[in-house]
């Protein structure tokens, strides 16, 4: 059975662009993000992983550490990342590892067989700072990823884990934020003073509270 939310993500070591990296030590305290692409040389991969790299400062700022993984071995990421710096006008400076031997592929069942034997599909974990599994993200692998999404969804799960509320449909940051069923009206009135407006008992908004 694959990895489920709330899951522990598990830790590995791995001959990455930057070295050999143990993954836990590379997270560190911070959050991190783990990502597949099916193969270096493909058009798609390569807007992401410059996407990715032009978002730098957008991960840096909200404590997150980015890790790529695709199953070529180490001289082509290399000469890949020459060609994604070039084409998308970024610098690629987090690590991608070289799975050739799909180590991490199948332990973060990355390989889905019906959609593809050898390459692995587009998956996105996002792991909190207690190394467990907060969100699951699985594309195809003609589907390029939306990373301001995945930065919105950033936002929402670092909130959500500091204060007792939720986050509503097409929610961004600095918008109100939605009081969790589990506390009362009452309780919440004096949990959120910047104010509760109540639409049903179950719908209530607060402004985003930090
Ligand atoms: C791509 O990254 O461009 C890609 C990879 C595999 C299949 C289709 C597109």
């Amino acid at each position: 059975m694959g990895l489920r939310l709330g899951d522990i993500a598990p830790n590995f070591q791995a001959n990455t662009t930057l070295g050999f990296i143990d993954f836990y030590a590379y997270l560190g305290n911070s959050w991190g993000i783990l990502f597949s692409h099916p193969a270096d040389f493909t058009p798609v991969c390569t807007t992401e992983l410059g996407k990715t790299a032009l978002l730098q400062e957008s991960f840096a700022s909200r404590n997150i550490k980015v890790m790529a993984v695709s199953v070529d071995d180490i001289d082509s990421h290399h000469n890949w990342i020459k060609d994604i710096n070039e084409t998308q006008q970024a610098t690629v400076n987090f690590p991608i590892i070289a799975d050739e031997k799909k180590v991490v592929a199948v332990l973060y069942d990355m390989i889905h067989p019906n959609a593809s034997e050898t390459q692995t599909v587009r998956s996105l974990f996002i792991i909190g700072p207690d190394k467990k599994i907060k969100l699951i993200i699985v594309y195809p692998a003609s589907t390029g990823r939306n990373f301001y999404e995945i930065l919105r969804v950033i936002d929402s799960l670092q909130l959500t884990s500091n204060h007792s509320v939720a986050t509503p449909a097409d929610w961004k940051q600095g918008e109100d934020v939605i009081v969790v069923p589990a506390i009362s009206t009452e309780d919440a009135i004096e949990k959120f003073p910047k104010g509760v407006k109540v639409i049903k008992p179950y719908l209530r908004y607060t402004p985003q509270p930090d």
